[in-house]
C-alpha cells in the first residue's frame, strides 16, 4: 500500500517518501513531463567557496562517489522505471555535470529515448574556482529527451521565442544560480532555481500537466509546477528534504507569497508579468477558431477588410446553418490551398466582433453574385498577418479531440471550427 507523506489541499502537489527505485513501480498514474536531478555522485571530499568561505563538497551520503559501475547500474535503474511512468508523448529532462551526464545521455539512448536537446545552463553568478588551476565553472547541462522516437513531443516555441527578445531560443540559457529569497523554508544542498525550473516547464507542457521528479529534493519542481499552474508528484528518500518541499508548497499556498515568487522569475522580470501569460495561456487553450477558406487570389486583398464572407446557401437554395456554436467563436484564421496543394494557413486572422447572416444586395461588391445569402464575418480591427500563422497543417491534428463533423466540413471548404491550442498543434514542421 503506497502511503502519501504529504497531499496539498488543492491535490496539485504530492510528496512520497522513500526510495524511488521502490515506489516507483508501485503505482499506475502516466506523466506528461519529468524533471530528474539525481544524484551527480560528485562528494569526493574535495573543496570549493561559498560566500567566501572555503566549504567541502560533499552533499550527503546519497551522493558519494561509487565508481562508473555504480553510477551506470543507477541512472539505468531509474530511467527505466520512469519511462514506463511517462505519456507516450511525454518528454523527460536530467539535470547533471560532467559526473554523471555521459552516463545518463549514453543510458538514455540505450533504452529508447530520443535527445532532443543538451542544454547548457549558464550560470550569470558562479562561485569562483578555489585552486585556480581549472577555469571557472560555471554550467550544469540539462537533457532534454522524448520516450519515443516517433511520436512527437509538446514544444512551446512561440513562448521561448518571446522571451529571448524575438529570436529563437538558443541551447544556451543564461539565469541566475539559487538566490536567498529561494531558501526561505530551509536549505536543501543542491537547491535548483524557480527561474530554470519554470522555463523548461512552461516550454514542454500545457496548463494541468502533470510533472513527476524522482529525486524530489526541495520540490524546485512542484513548487514551479504549481505556481504555473501544473500538478506535481515527488519523491525523495529524505524526510528532512519533504518537510522543506511541504512548507514551500504551504507557503505559496499564500497568493501574496504566490505572487511574490511569479515577479521573481528571471524570464519575466522586465518583460511581462508571468500572471499575465498564465492567463493568456488558460484563455488561448480554449478560444474558439473558425476556419475560413480563402483563395490564393483573393489573400492580397485581405490588407485593407476587417470582413470574410461565408456562403450560407447549401445546393437547393436552403439557408446553411453554421456549425453548432460558432456563433461564440473568437477567432477567425483563414487557410488556402487543397486538391492537388497542400492546405496551409495564409497568415491571416482577426477577432470576431460579430456573425450576421445577409443578403447579397446589402453586401458590397456582392449584388452580382450567385449566391443569394452570406454569413458576414466582422473583424474587431482589419485582418493582422503573421508569420507565425503561416504553416502546412496537418488536419487531422486540428480537429483531434474536437469531432469529425468539423473535419468534413474543413475538407469540403465550409467554415469549421476548432480551438486555437490544436491549430497550432497542427503545424508541420
Ligand atoms: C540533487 S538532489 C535534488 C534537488 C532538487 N532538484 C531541489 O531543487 O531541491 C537529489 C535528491 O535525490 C534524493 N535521492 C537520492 N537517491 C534517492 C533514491 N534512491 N530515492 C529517493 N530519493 C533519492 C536525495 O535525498 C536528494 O534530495
Amino acid at each position: 500500500m503506497l502511503n502519501t507523506y504529504f497531499k496539498s489541499s488543492d491535490k496539485n502537489f504530492y510528496l512520497l517518501h522513500g526510495d524511488t527505485m521502490k515506489l516507483l513501480p508501485e503505482f499506475e498514474h502516466k506523466f506528461d513531463m519529468v524533471f530528474a536531478d539525481p544524484p551527480y555522485f560528485l562528494s569526493n571530499d574535495g573543496l570549493s567557496i561559498q560566500s567566501g568561505k572555503i566549504v567541502s563538497v560533499n552533499k550527503g551520503t546519497w551522493d558519494k562517489s561509487q565508481g562508473f559501475d555504480y553510477l551506470n547500474d543507477f541512472n539505468r535503474q531509474w530511467l527505466s522505471l520512469v519511462r514506463d511512468k511517462m505519456k507516450d508523448d511525454a518528454t523527460i529532462w536530467i539535470s547533471g555535470t560532467m559526473h554523471n551526464i555521459f552516463s545518463v545521455g549514453q543510458i538514455l539512448t540505450e533504452l529508447g529515448f530520443k535527445i532532443l536537446n543538451v542544454i547548457t545552463w549558464e550560470k550569470t553568478n558562479p562561485p569562483p574556482n578555489f585552486s585556480c588551476r581549472y577555469f571557472t565553472y560555471s554550467t550544469e547541462q540539462i537533457i532534454w529527451a522524448r520516450k519515443n522516437e516517433k511520436i512527437p513531443h509538446y514544444f512551446n516555441y512561440e513562448l521561448m521565442k518571446q522571451l529571448n527578445n524575438d529570436k529563437q531560443m538558443k541551447d544556451v540559457w543564461k539565469l541566475p544560480a539559487i538566490a536567498h529569497w529561494e531558501k526561505t523554508c530551509g536549505k536543501h544542498p543542491t537547491q535548483k532555481p524557480l527561474s530554470v525550473l519554470t522555463r523548461l516547464i512552461l516550454a514542454s507542457t500545457k496548463p494541468n500537466a502533470w510533472i513527476l521528479d524522482p529525486f524530489t529534493g526541495s520540490s524546485t519542481t512542484g513548487i514551479a509546477a504549481n505556481l504555473v499552474n501544473r500538478r506535481f508528484l515527488g519523491i525523495d528518500q529524505e524526510e528532512t528534504f519533504l518537510n522543506i518541499s511541504q512548507n514551500r508548497k504551504i507557503e505559496i499556498e499564500n497568493p501574496k507569497i504566490a505572487e511574490f515568487y511569479k515577479n521573481k522569475i528571471a524570464d519575466f522580470i522586465n518583460t511581462r508579468r508571468l500572471t499575465e501569460f498564465l492567463d493568456n495561456e488558460k484563455a488561448n487553450e480554449t478560444i474558439k477558431v473558425v476556419l475560413g477558406f480563402c483563395q490564393a487570389k483573393e489573400i492580397k486583398k485581405l490588407n485593407c477588410t476587417n470582413k470574410f464572407y461565408f456562403h450560407a446557401i447549401e445546393n437547393k437554395n436552403t439557408i446553411r446553418d453554421f456549425p453548432i456554436n460558432l456563433f461564440d467563436a473568437k477567432r477567425l484564421i483563414l487557410y488556402s490551398g487543397g486538391r492537388s496543394k497542400p492546405i496551409k494557413l495564409n497568415g491571416f486572422y482577426g477577432e470576431i466582433s460579430s456573425i450576421t447572416l445577409k443578403h447579397k444586395s446589402d453586401i458590397e461588391g456582392k449584388s452580382n453574385s450567385k449566391t443569394e445569402f452570406y454569413y458576414e464575418v466582422t473583424l474587431a480591427q482589419n485582418f493582422i498577418e503573421s508569420i507565425d500563422l503561416k504553416f502546412t497543417l496537418n488536419t487531422k491534428k486540428l480537429f483531434e479531440k474536437i469531432d469529425d463533423i468539423n473535419l468534413k466540413l474543413f475538407q469540403q471548404y465550409l467554415p469549421a471550427i476548432t480551438t486555437w491550442e490544436r491549430v497550432i498543434e497542427a503545424n508541420i514542421q
